[in-house]
């Protein structure tokens, strides 16, 4: 059997979420929210979780939040559709709760399939459940805008969208952290140059040149 594209993989996963039932709340949702959007720039977001207008639609950040998110994508020159956009938990917390830690735990496989199939350069975490998942312990108000290289990848955690909407400063902070993208796409490119990234270069001398054209492709937005 020919091997499957990273589309068809996210697109299995995506069928298998709309019918899961691993966890309890599987029970009130409407739509299930896989994520969606293209692989190419090799940016993914992460959220929390579906709210109200994504647990109708089954689409991730259609809200007032996901227009805000757009707002911030626009400004370093992106449009959602060249992004992956996803979340922590892929089916709405009834009452927007908070997702509880067996939840996030029963979920988790997803999440990781998607960062496998997709293979992000830049991953951003939007809002705390999707920061602890990255930056175990850390305080947003700490780390905001600050990447970590790993992986081969950055991670850049940001305040959630719509704690943007709530607070003109974290508005402010969140338009700021999006412009260093470009930056930090930059530095992403100088340290795999530099061998930075020992997993990569334990490949295969075969699969190294392969990988480097991979990622210039993907971050020749910036
Ligand atoms: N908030 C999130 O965390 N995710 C969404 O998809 C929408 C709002
Ligand atoms: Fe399955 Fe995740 Fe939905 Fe729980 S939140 S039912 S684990 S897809």
């Amino acid at each position: 059997m020919a091997e499957q594209t990273p589309e068809q993989v996210l697109e299995d996963i995506g069928a298998e979420v709309r019918r899961c039932s691993a966890c309890r709340l599987c029970e009130k949702r409407t739509k299930a929210v896989p994520g969606e959007g293209a692989l190419k720039s090799g940016i993914m977001l992460i959220g929390e979780g579906p709210g109200f207008n994504e647990d109708q639609q089954g689409r991730p950040f259609v809200g007032p939040a996901g227009k805000l998110l757009e707002e911030m994508l626009a400004a370093v020159g992106l449009h959602r559709e060249q992004v992956f956009i996803t979340n922590v938990v892929k089916c709405r917390p009834p009452g927007n709760r908070d997702p509880q830690p067996d939840e996030i735990a029963a979920c988790n496989e997803y999440l990781d399939r998607q960062l496998a199939a997709i293979d992000p350069r830049i991953v951003i975490t939007l809002g705390r459940f999707s920061l602890a998942r990255f930056f175990s312990g850390a305080k947003i108000s700490a780390v905001h805008g600050e990447p970590k290289f790993a992986d081969g990848r950055a991670y850049v955690p940001f305040y959630h969208p719509a704690a943007g909407l709530r607070s003109p400063a974290i508005k402010q902070m969140l338009f700021e952290d999006i412009q260093k993208l470009p930056a930090i796409a930059k530095r992403l490119k100088e340290l795999q140059a530099q061998g930075h990234f020992d997993r990569q270069e334990a490949d295969s001398a075969d699969a190294a040149p392969d990988t480097e054209e991979a990622n210039t492709d993907q971050l020749s937005l910036f």
